[in-house]
């Protein structure tokens, strides 16, 4: 485990050492993936929209559709690594279809390519197991946690077996450097948090609070819910319909937003602690913002 201090820290290391270890430059990521804001995550980033103003970028890096099968032939042997959320988050939660992880790590496999899983919106606890990866049958190469990892501290790391890490140590020394990463009090947060998860085992009632949800919002222009435990969208038809029902929400305390890359769904994305009756209330705001919206 390599301790960083955000999620953009915890994707640069991880594509740094996969160049490292593998000896490729080559770095497959997602259309409509975001995976942090510094240069190399940015770089990855599957929006030419929100990266255009800072090129030059990362060169050698290729995006492909998530849940597009044919597009697993262009992983290669010159592909270092491939970069991935489980399920999707700013894309507007997107959920792999068909067994597609079981089948791009197949993919990666054969072509020796790292498979690195950004856990950093879908870890501890979120989508109803501890991480997604649980739920897939099958176990990334490296993988990144951050977010709720600290319980509110700034935390976060890549994760991977001795063997892979172990190349950040030497030609040269020192692969990786951060000065507060790791820190002692970021790590007992940390700890703590993890404790509770555990303990109070929050994820084994995610998916009895998602079904409550699936089953109060129930406005007929909400066009659709796509949905992984708690990380939640609610489709709606335009920007301009969402981007009312979210100032509606907040407007009477129900705090979301829009999506990076997907402006007509509005994110549900409560704490795992959210009780059943706190449910039911924040969704009756949410169908009248919705009424509200339609009317004016
Ligand atoms: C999937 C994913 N990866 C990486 C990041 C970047 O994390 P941070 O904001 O801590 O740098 C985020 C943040 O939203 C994220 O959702």
């Amino acid at each position: 485990v390599y301790l960083v201090n955000s999620g953009s820290e915890a994707t640069e290391g991880a594509l740094k050492l996969a160049k490292r270890f593998t000896g490729r430059t080559e770095i497959i990521s997602m259309k409509n993936a975001y995976h942090g804001s510094t240069h190399g995550a940015l770089s990855v980033m599957g929006s030419e929209e929100f990266k255009s103003a800072y090129r030059p970028l990362l060169p050698d890096v290729r995006h492909i559709e998530f849940n597009n099968e044919n597009d697993l032939e262009q992983i290669t042997e010159k592909t270092a690594c491939v970069i991935v959320e489980p399920v999707q988050g700013e894309a507007g939660v997107r959920i792999p279809k068909n067994d597609y992880l079981k089948k791009l790590r197949k993919r990666c496999h054969t072509t020796a390519t790292l498979l690195i899983f950004d856990e950093i919106q879908t870890g501890f606890g979120r989508t109803g197991s501890l991480f997604a990866f649980e739920q897939y049958g099958i176990i990334p190469d490296i993988l990144l946690l951050a977010k709720a990892m600290g319980g509110g501290m700034p935390i976060g790391s890549f994760i991977t077996s001795k063997n892979i890490m172990g190349v950040l140590k030497e030609n040269p020394i020192l692969g990786h450097i951060t000065t507060f990463g790791g820190h002692p009090v970021c790590c007992a947060a940390a700890i703590a948090s993890l404790e509770v998860i555990l303990e109070e085992k929050l994820f084994e009632s995610v998916n009895q609070k998602e079904i409550l949800f699936h089953e109060k919002l129930n406005h007929p222009a909400i066009k659709k819910i796509r949905s992984k435990g708690l990380m939640m969208a609610l489709q709606f038809d335009s920007f301009e319909l969402t981007k009312k029902v979210i100032d509606n929400c907040i407007e009477s305390g129900v705090i979301t937003d829009w999506f990076l890359f997907c402006d007509s769904a509005m994110r549900i994305a409560p704490p795992l602690t959210i009780s059943e009756d706190e449910i039911e209330y924040a969704c009756e705001i949410i169908n009248q913002s919705i009424e509200k919206a339609i009317q004016r």
